[in-house]
């Protein structure tokens, strides 16, 4: 039950898989940010690691906010996670209802009924009979036979095959032609699959990274190992497109009630296309983000914190049906659209209270961030996190690298 408190302290839980690097940042922190003075009182926070164990559906929750990096591959904390937003008023970043039920399919789907430019994407029958006793008649009776180079030549080469709930590069291949597509579908076994138009010869690929209101919009080279996946790059995209993107990765974020997600789109000109957006997990190690963690280690505690103190209520209902209102509106352009997106967004987010929040109860916060990343504290943690992350003989070179990153954070920053 949700017990009725009187006190200002409040608790963060971080429910976690194998990471260590932004959880220390993030424990470190909160740490040194002292009480959140709010409305006249003063809020402690504390964290604590999450730890996985028989629940009764009626035990109390702890934890005013939890962060969950764990559940999307992991069910038995999913379900404490369902149970704590249905039964505690745990708040949660993302909403573990719409994360299972709404996979990348869903979220295509969406997107498209929102008017995003999502490439053209057809959803063929599994290749392999499904494990289950009912298939046989059914499919005998029910799926039709279907041409596969037909639909491929719908969709059009060049194009990419990959699961429907997509995530990790698994089962993602890119096809160029006819031989291609046959083998990566006798492959696909009882992987269900999208084709989806490729987008080819784009200027560049970004990746938005949204933690509550706020989304960094990176340029982004998946090509590339992952520390030099991301580009530090300013000013990469016209800017109609880079408000274009934004505006996107809040909506969808808002749409479905996700508050810690990322989101992919290919940029041609000013014209953007989502391609994967919904991540339940988003990757915030250090050695990914380099001189972009900073930015994501302060969000996830500014919104967190918000959340925490000022008593947010996480939403586990949607309301589709407003957001459709304005895609269907036929008196509306494009930006009329996005900008009705955008009010929408910031009315789910509370942008204006938290802003607000920001710059009086956390003022000290970017101050602090900034220190400890110019700090000796931070050098350890980066030197563990690189000794774990890569082999003896790369260490030297890694090092560099990213304190070099850090060096041009921190520089830039002051
Ligand atoms: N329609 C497309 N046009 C061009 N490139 C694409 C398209 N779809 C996927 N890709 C490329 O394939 C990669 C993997 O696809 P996608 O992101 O959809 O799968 P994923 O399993 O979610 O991978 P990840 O977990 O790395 O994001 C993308 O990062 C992109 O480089
Ligand atoms: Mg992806």
């Amino acid at each position: 039950m949700t017990t009725a408190r009187d006190d200002t302290s409040r608790l963060i839980g971080l429910l976690l898989g194998t990471e260590s690097d932004w959880p220390t940042a993030f424990e470190s922190l909160v740490g040194k940010l002292g009480p959140v003075p709010h409305a006249g009182r003063q809020y402690p926070i504390t964290t604590e690691r999450v730890t996985i164990e028989p629940f009764d559906l009626r035990d109390p929750v702890r934890h005013d906010v939890v962060i969950d990096r764990l559940a999307w591959w992991y069910y038995h904390p999913r379900e404490w996670l369902k149970k704590a937003a249905l039964i505690n008023d745990t708040y949660l970043l993302n909403n573990p209802f719409t994360f299972q039920a709404m996979e990348k399919h869903s979220a295509y789907c969406a997107m498209i009924r929102l008017g995003f430019d999502i490439p053209t994407t057809v959803l063929v029958p599994y290749k392999n009979p499904i494990d289950h006793e009912k298939w046989a008649y059914t499919a005998g009776t029910y799926n039709l036979p279907f041409d596969l180079d037909e639909v491929a030549g719908r969709v059009g080469y060049p194009m990419f095959m990959k699961p429907f709930d997509g995530g990790a590069w698994r089962g993602v291949s890119k096809i160029d032609d006819p031989d291609a597509l046959h083998k990566a579908y006798n492959e696909s076994g009882e992987m269900l699959m999208h084709l989806q138009a490729a987008v080819d010869n784009f200027d560049s690929f970004a990746r938005s990274l949204t933690i509550g209101p706020r989304t960094q919009v990176m340029k982004f080279r998946p090509e590339l190992p992952m520390h030099d996946r991301y580009e530090v790059a300013h000013d990469f995209l016209p800017p109609s497109a880079g408000a274009e993107i934004e505006t996107l990765s809040r909506t969808i974020n808002a749409f479905f009630r996700w508050e810690f997600n990322s989101c992919e789109a290919l940029v041609t000109g000013t014209r953007v296309q989502p391609i994967d957006y919904a991540n339940a997990c988003p990757d915030i190690s250090i050695t990914s983000l380099h001189y972009y963690f900073p930015w994501a280690i302060t969000q996830l505690i500014s919104w967190s914190i918000f959340c925490a103190v000022t008593g947010r209520k996480t939403k586990i209902d949607t309301s589709s049906r407003e957001w459709f209102d304005i895609a269907d509106n036929p008196d509306f352009s494009w930006n009329d659209k996005l900008a009705g997106y955008a009010g929408l967004a910031d009315e789910y987010f509370q942008t204006q209270a938290y802003e607000e929040f920001c710059a009086t109860s956390l003022a000290s916060l970017p101050a602090i961030v900034l220190d400890w990343v110019d700090s000796p504290a931070f050098d350890d943690l980066l030197v563990r996190t690189v000794t774990t992350t890569y082999p003896a003989s790369e260490h030297d070179r890694f090092l560099g690298h990213f304190r070099g990153l850090m060096a041009m954070y921190v520089a830039d920053q002051r």
